[in-house]
């Protein structure tokens, strides 16, 4: 292997996820569909919601403190903290100043949003790698947390069975024993932003009750086939730029954490990369897509059950509106 060394690992991470969860089933009772075709259209089974007294702050800030403790950190010694969302609890300020409020981290750090919808949090890893690359700080808190319940259209039947709430996070700190980044590759196509957006809400064209009555404000999808085809050729592309930037041939990959939206995508996008089933996290079938939250909950489970250990490489995809995408190999 060559490619660079690595600047920034993550040192702990951790996850949220609600108790109340949403069977296929439950789902026939709202829309025309049925759990067969959920199944095998798309691999997902059940998918968590949180109750209305659950926010994305309330999520972000259960994570980021359990990603803390793990880290065996104190809230005062993050640095920066990056809140990857889609789903804000309001507008202004960001989600982000509102979790270091309520974990108590001192005001000499700072703390923002990115928006990068499903691919925030590779991009918020890179930040944070590049921040430390910078030498402007030690500790820096990854935070990806949604609550897609709360931007659904729940008579929407394209949308409303592909997702579900919960939070993820994410320790990053200078790297040591040649664990951390090995190498990552980012993109994007505004041009593709109509294929799945929020139409109505912001400063362009604010709510109005006509809007509010067709759900303009909404999570609108144009077309599944066409944002399943650009997910499945964009995460290739770039895993196998991030292989090759990091001189990493397929058989040094222990495990590929890919964007959990669809089955079907999952399995294009290993066969392309050339990566067995068997080294492919999945945990779509119970929590449905959590956007940014995926890969880091993915990251968490699988450390749990023994998938990564230290020294495992890793490579995560991950793929959203925007449309976003990117890469990034790891060694854990
Ligand atoms: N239940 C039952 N039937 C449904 C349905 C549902 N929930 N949603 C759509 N259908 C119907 C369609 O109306 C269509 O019917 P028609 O043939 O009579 O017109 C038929 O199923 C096929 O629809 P199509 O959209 O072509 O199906 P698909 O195989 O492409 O699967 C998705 C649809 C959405 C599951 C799939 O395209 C997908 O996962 N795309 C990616 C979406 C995504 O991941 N978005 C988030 C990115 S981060």
């Amino acid at each position: 292997m060559n490619g660079r060394p690595p600047i920034a690992r993550v040192s702990a991470t951790a996850r949220f996820l609600p108790d109340q969860v949403m069977t296929n089933a439950d789902l026939e009772r709202l829309v025309d569909t049925s759990d067969s075709w959920i199944r095998e259209r798309t691999g997902i089974r059940e998918r968590r919601i949180a109750p209305d007294d659950i926010t994305a702050v309330d999520m972000g800030e259960r994570a980021a403190l359990g990603a803390l403790a793990k880290a065996g950190l104190e809230p005062s010694d993050v640095d920066m903290i990056v809140v990857s969302t889609a789903t804000p609890d309001r507008l202004l300020p960001s989600t982000a100043c509102e979790i270091q409020s309520r974990i108590g981290a001192s005001r000499s750090c700072l703390a923002f949003d990115i928006s990068a919808a499903c691919t925030g949090f590779l991009y918020a890893l890179s930040i944070a790698e590049g921040y430390l690359a910078a030498g402007r700080g030690e500790t820096i808190l990854v935070v990806s947390t949604e609550k897609m319940s709360s931007i659904i259209d729940w008579d929407d039947r394209a949308t409303c069975i592909l997702f579900g709430d919960g939070a993820g996070a994410a320790v990053v700190q200078p790297s040591r024993n040649g664990e951390g980044i090995l190498a990552s590759f980012h993109r994007s196509d505004g041009d593709l932003a109509p294929l799945l957006q929020r139409p109505v809400g912001g400063a362009a064209k604010p709510l109005t009750e006509e809007s509010l009555r067709n759900r303009e404000h909404m999570l609108l999808m144009k077309s599944g086939r066409e944002v399943f085809r650009s997910a499945v050729r964009s995460m290739a592309h770039a895993g196998n730029m991030v292989m090759e930037e990091a001189g990493l041939d397929v058989d040094r990959i222990d495990l590929m954490v890919p964007h959990q939206a669809n089955s079907r995508i999952i399995e294009s996008t290993a066969r392309y990369a050339g990566i067995p089933m068997d080294k492919v996290f999945v945990n779509l079938h119970r929590y449905g897509n959590i956007s940014s939250a995926t890969i880091p909950v993915c990251l968490d489970e699988a450390e749990e059950e023994g998938r990564l250990v230290p020294g495992s490489v890793v490579l995560m995809t991950a793929f959203g509106a925007g449309l976003t995408w990117g890469a990034m190999a790891l060694r854990w």
